[in-house]
């Protein structure tokens, strides 16, 4: 099959996301609108100058800009904005389910109420659900970089809202902060019936993958690309099924590769790790999730069958209950099957 053929097929493929920062989702346009809304200045003379500060050396460089642009997000009404802004594009990619992460210690430290972040966010998945036919899930994430004390105050202003928390997860700065700092937190998260994840060998040891595992008990690591450092992670990751929430684009813009086909990405696969593609901050390192996509295929000219295998992971690793993972998979079967490869 030619690639044109394939790349358009891999693109076309109904396919769920899993590791998508919601305030990594803004683009220049809207801070600069939500700014002018919110009678605002930003840092930054217009579009152009805030975009020529993505020139990131790290995950650091790219975590203090994340943190100052999303002073922008005030009001319900930016949330909501925030979020079908997203859900359009993802939609457009043929995401027909996400599951998406917030950051709210980010908002309420500068005095955003928690309930205005959830209620804002929540009312984008209705109205995009309704539009897009798109489904969405809430991930919590708590900031590594603050303390363990500052996570039990985050989870206590959540919890009288937890039907509404699908999940929880661990990001911001990874070194020097391991999964281990959170243990007793990830304790109470999954005392509440929570399924929990965890950033861990981004940029942070392969040990960190197995903290994650052991003391929190993540569900899914997020990236997780540093576990070939270490054969005997990789091994577990194989015998577990322990999925993978890859982010290609993200690991190129913060330099945890140098190129794409340095990535290691074709190599867990190969050595039958569940790997699933993401965009982590789309807005920032060029591109939703198609845009991963071609990234990826001009560096390793998949078969159909990985695009597949890829799709459907992404689906299994889910959240979703397991009628909707078997009607998705039923869709992506047809679409297989309609496009002249029978893979399912
Ligand atoms: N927050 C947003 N994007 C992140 C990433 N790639 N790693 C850790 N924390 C994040
Ligand atoms: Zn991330």
């Amino acid at each position: 099959m030619n690639p044109n053929t394939l790349i358009d097929l891999a693109c076309g493929m109904p396919k769920a996301e899993l590791h998508v920062h919601i305030e990594g989702t803004l683009e220049p346009e809207l801070a600069f609108a939500l700014a002018r809304r919110n009678g605002q200045t930003l840092p930054y003379a217009d579009e152009a100058a805030l975009k020529a500060a993505y020139d990131f050396d790290s995950l650091q460089s790219f975590l203090d800009l994340y943190y100052a642009c999303a002073d922008v997000l005030r009001t319900a009404d930016d949330f909501r904005d925030l979020m079908l802004a997203y859900l359009e594009r993802a939609a457009a990619d043929n995401v027909i389910h996400t599951e998406i992460f917030f950051d709210p210690q980010t908002h309420t430290a500068r005095g955003i109420p928690f309930l205005t972040v959830l209620d804002g966010l929540e009312a984008g998945l209705r109205e995009g659900k309704a539009r897009w036919g798109i489904s969405g899930r809430l991930i919590l994430c708590f900031l590594r970089h603050l303390s363990e004390e500052e996570a039990f105050a985050t989870l206590a202003e959540a919890e009288p809202y937890i039907d509404r928390i699908d999940g929880f997860g661990l990001d911001s700065s990874e070194k020097g902060n391991p999964p281990s700092k959170f243990e007793r937190v990830f304790a109470r998260c999954r005392a509440l019936g929570k399924p929990v994840v965890a950033h861990a060998g981004e940029e942070g040891p392969p040990a960190y993958i197995s903290e994650a595992l052991d003391l929190l008990g993540s569900a899914r690591i997020d990236h997780g690309v540093r576990a070939l450092e270490d054969a005997a992670v990789v091994a577990r990751l194989v015998r577990e099924g322990v999925p993978l929430t890859v982010c290609p684009l993200s690991n190129i813009r913060l330099c945890v590769f140098e190129e794409m086909n340095q990535h290691t990405l074709g190599k867990l696969l190969a050595d039958g790790a569940k790997v699933t593609l993401n965009s982590d901050d789309p807005a920032y390192f060029g591109g939703y999730l198609n845009d991963n996509l071609r990234a990826v295929q001009s560096a390793f000219n998949f078969d159909a069958a990985t695009w597949y295998r890829l799709a459907r992971n992404s689906f299994e690793a889910s959240f979703a209950t397991e009628a909707e993972k078997a009607g998705w998979i039923a869709r992506l079967d047809a679409y297989f099957r309609a496009a002249g490869h029978p893979l399912g």
